[in-house]
């Protein structure tokens, strides 16, 4: 073989590497590759009927910006709804509001937004008066889910996609592992059916790609994304993990494929045929998922926090401060 030609089509020169293949390939065979395994993840667990309206919530990032492009590329003609919450995070989500808008415009995609401090009173900035410092992040997590699940109703939507894609999903995976939270692992699974009526449905197509391969394809097709992390940020065990994975990928290669192998052939089917269903239930206050005893969810738990706030009648019991 001629060495600068694509290792596939064997036509072209070749522009760039496939790192879990450990091939150099042209512009065209990376797409390819790149949107056939998302293709087959999306086939292989029935994640979306032609009828459906799929609903993306775009961050800004990489993942769910390219998952858009990624579904928009290969069902054309599905019902594609992009939504961005914009969280009133201070010299952040303005930015990242305008880039999604360009985005979608391009794209030709229609866009639903959300503005929390418009809608709502309050920002995820506000969270760190709570005492909580280090668990803005959280709070932010509790919020999103509620209004992923709020909105999509709104819109009408059967499915949300998210951009969860390997690296996450072995990240936690691991993490809760060391936790012994084995519940938590079995719950990690690339398409949930909704588990009240009035819920949707949600699918992970990223759960198979790599996060390095995102890049370069986001790169390679001049998707736009912000680097940036949001100012929140903080390291958490998973994103040591994921460090740590990195590593070990260097040594082998398909490291985490062979992890998410053992994970779901082996280990999930073994805490699934142990343990109970969680017991679920509705909270009492804003009517979403929760698995609390006191049936209020996170979220509106964040949110009785912030009213103290307000009122200034926070007084923090020793366990709400070490939460
Ligand atoms: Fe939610 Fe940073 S994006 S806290
Ligand atoms: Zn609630």
């Amino acid at each position: 073989d001629y060495p600068f030609l694509c290792k596939i089509c064997k036509k072209e020169k070749a522009l760039i590497e496939i790192p879990s293949q450990k091939i150099k390939v042209c512009k065209n065979c990376y797409n390819n590759f790149f949107e056939n395994r998302i293709k087959k993840t999306i086939e292989k667990y029935k994640m979306i009927k032609p009828q459906d309206k799929v609903g993306v919530f775009l961050s800004g990032g990489k993942d769910s910006s390219t998952l858009l492009f990624v579904l928009k590329k290969l069902y054309p003609d599905i019902n594609l709804q992009a939504i961005f919450i914009n969280l009133g995070i201070r010299y952040y989500s303005d930015k990242l509001e305008d880039l999604v808008k360009n985005f979608c415009k391009n794209l030709e995609v229609p866009l639903f937004i959300y503005n929390l401090p418009e809608k709502e009173g309050y920002r995820i900035d506000d969270f760190i008066f709570t005492y909580f410092k280090d668990k803005v992040c959280s709070a932010c997590g509790a919020i999103k889910r509620y209004l992923f699940s709020k909105i999509a109703k709104e819109l009408e939507l059967n499915v949300i996609a998210t951009g969860h894609h390997l690296d996450d999903t072995i990240s936690v995976m691991l993490n809760l592992f060391f936790q012994g939270d084995f519940l938590g692992i079995a719950k990690l699974q690339p398409s949930l059916p909704p588990l009240f009526p009035n819920q949707v449905k949600k699918i992970k197509p990223l759960y198979t790609t790599p996060e390095k391969e995102i890049l370069y394809y986001a790169i390679l097709n001049e998707i736009p994304f912000e680097n940036f992390k949001c100012p929140h940020a903080n390291v958490t065990p998973s994103k040591k993990i994921k460090e740590l994975l990195t590593k070990l990928e260097d040594e082998n290669r398909q490291i985490k494929y062979q992890l998410l192998s053992v994970f779901t052939k082996k280990l999930i089917p073994l805490i699934k045929s142990n343990y109970k269903e969680e017991v679920l239930s509705l909270c009492i206050k804003c009517g979403e998922i929760t698995s609390s005893q006191d049936k209020i969810c996170s979220r509106c738990k964040r949110i009785e926090l912030l009213e103290k706030i307000d009122n200034k009648t926070l007084e923090l019991t020793k366990e709400e401060f070490e939460d």
